[in-house]
């Protein structure tokens, strides 16, 4: 078992939508929860992979896929590329669900109509990112490395610092970038932040 952290390369794309998927659930597997196994993927590993690839970063056990880190330099930029190169084809492909349809998969449909952030409301936090590794590439320290791969190449193109999001039900994950001492914005739990 060789495990190792490489650049993206193009044909990782399923693999990405296949971990973010089973990592999808607050940290668990949400295969069980979507009978479209790409939605997930559509929103939060493919546009970053796609449109910002140089920021993503491939964990692999014997050359396999069992991670990733990615993420953008420049949110409010990011989320205006989505608007004119990402979204528009996923909205022709997924319609609007009915207004009484409180699934996951409809909050996903509604998420890719919404887009992403098109501004960024804290100016010292350019960049986000997200982290997803399958359990068995977990607590050896994979995470931390693809953590402070990532915040290394941010602090080469000269961005200072860097926001993600997390859901509070994610105990797991929240401890862990506490303890990389990311801290809540603007009082925010579900927001972590750190200068680069
Ligand atoms: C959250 C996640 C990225 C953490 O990665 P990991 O490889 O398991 O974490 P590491 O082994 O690199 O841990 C790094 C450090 O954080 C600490 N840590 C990790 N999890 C912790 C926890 N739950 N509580 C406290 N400390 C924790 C480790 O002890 C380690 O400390 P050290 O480097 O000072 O010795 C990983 O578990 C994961 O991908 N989970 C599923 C998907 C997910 O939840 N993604 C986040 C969505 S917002």
């Amino acid at each position: 078992m060789t495990i190792e952290i490489r650049p993206y390369h193009p044909t990782d794309l399923a693999s990405l939508y296949r971990i973010c998927l089973q990592t999808g659930d607050n940290g668990n597997d949400a295969s069980g929860l979507y009978a479209d196994p790409f939605l997930l993927g559509h929103l939060w590993a493919g546009p970053y992979a796609v449109l910002e690839p140089e920021l993503c970063f491939v964990l692999t056990n014997d050359h396999q896929p069992i991670g990733y880190i990615l993420g953008t330099a420049d949110t409010a930029t990011f989320g205006t590329r989505c608007e004119a190169e990402w979204f528009p084809p996923l909205r022709q492909r997924y319609s609007m669900p009915a207004p009484g349809d409180n699934s996951r998969e409809a909050a996903s449909i509604r998420q890719i109509h919404q887009g992403h952030e098109r501004s960024n409301q804290w100016p010292e936090f350019p960049a986000h990112l997200h982290i997803d590794i399958l359990p068995q590439g977990q607590k050896q320290g994979w995470g931390r490395k693809l953590m402070e791969h990532f915040c290394h190449h941010l602090a080469e193109q000269g961005v200072g610092g860097v926001f993600l999001g997390v859901s509070p039900d994610n105990g797991n994950a929240v401890d862990f970038y506490r303890h990389l001492d990311f801290e809540p914005v603007d009082g925010q739990a579900g927001i972590l932040a750190k200068r680069t």
